[in-house]
């Protein structure tokens, strides 16, 4: 039977790129010290779009900084030995960075949007953007002046392709969480679906999750060690 390997990530795999993560148990991830309810929600951005806009565009500056690290490279070494003995990978990431495709991923679900893409509130178009993102921006499709945002999901919005991901789910016979706290739902929620649809489940990360309990098997260390060591384990077999 061919294998089909459901992966998610989470901020965990970009930490070692110096991308910081959301929660922690030390209290300084970028929830701590931003609060999300004026950063990241629609409301937030109707009341206050200059400082929504600012603030991803700091993070865009940053992940433009960034390097992807042994763990991504390892995700995408993983597709091209999967293809090429016709088994399978869904990627889906909770990060809105781009570290996965510039480690050489082809087939990236990006379930919370991508900081590299502006989308236009009056037509929906969505387009490559890479600058800072201004109000005097017009749309390149409807030519509309300030309706552009930044394309990733905040709070209260629905995750982007889930039919997608819930196909994907019911085929996957083994599913892995790399570096994600499981807090966050609906992703937190999809060990649970694939263990009831009969996949093993394993868990990769620096520490245990939120939901820790769903998952079969554990790999603690950082991401850039233990995700490398997964894969040529998994490709050896
Ligand atoms: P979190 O910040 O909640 O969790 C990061 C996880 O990565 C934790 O479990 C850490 O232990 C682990 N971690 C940290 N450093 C690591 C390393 N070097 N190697 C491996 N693991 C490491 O991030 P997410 O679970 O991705 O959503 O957060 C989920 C969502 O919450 C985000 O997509 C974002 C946020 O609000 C939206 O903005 C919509």
């Amino acid at each position: 039977m061919p294998k089909n390997i459901f992966v998610l990530t989470g901020a965990g795999i970009s930490a070692e790129s110096g991308l910081g993560t959301f929660r922690d148990k030390h209290g300084d991830g970028i929830w701590a010290r931003f609060d999300p309810m004026r950063l990241a929600t629609p409301e937030a951005f109707a009341h206050d779009p200059e400082t929504v806009l600012a603030f991803y565009d700091a993070r865009r500056q940053n992940v433009g900084n960034a390097r992807p690290n042994a763990a991504h490279f390892a995700l995408a070494r993983l597709e091209r030995g999967l293809s090429a003995r016709g088994d399978a990978l869904t990627l889906v990431t909770q990060n809105i960075d781009d570290l996965h495709e510039r480690a050489g991923s082809r087939e990236v679900i990006h379930m919370h949007g991508e900081l590299n893409k502006a989308r236009c509130q009056m037509c929906g178009a969505v387009r490559r953007w890479t600058e800072d993102l201004g109000l005097s921006h017009a749309c390149a499709d409807c030519a509309f002046v300030g309706g552009l945002r930044p394309h990733v999901v905040w709070f209260g919005e629905m995750p982007l392709h889930m039919d997608d991901i819930d196909r994907a789910l019911r085929r996957a016979n083994l599913f892995v969480a790399i570096g994600t706290s499981g807090a966050v739902y609906p992703a937190a929620g999809f060990v649970a679906e694939a263990r009831a649809l009969g996949a093993s489940t394993c868990e990769i990360n620096l520490e245990a999750a939120d939901n820790a309990s769903s998952f079969d098997e554990a790999r603690y260390g950082p991401a850039s060690e233990t995700v490398p060591a997964w894969v040529e384990e998994l490709l050896a077999t």
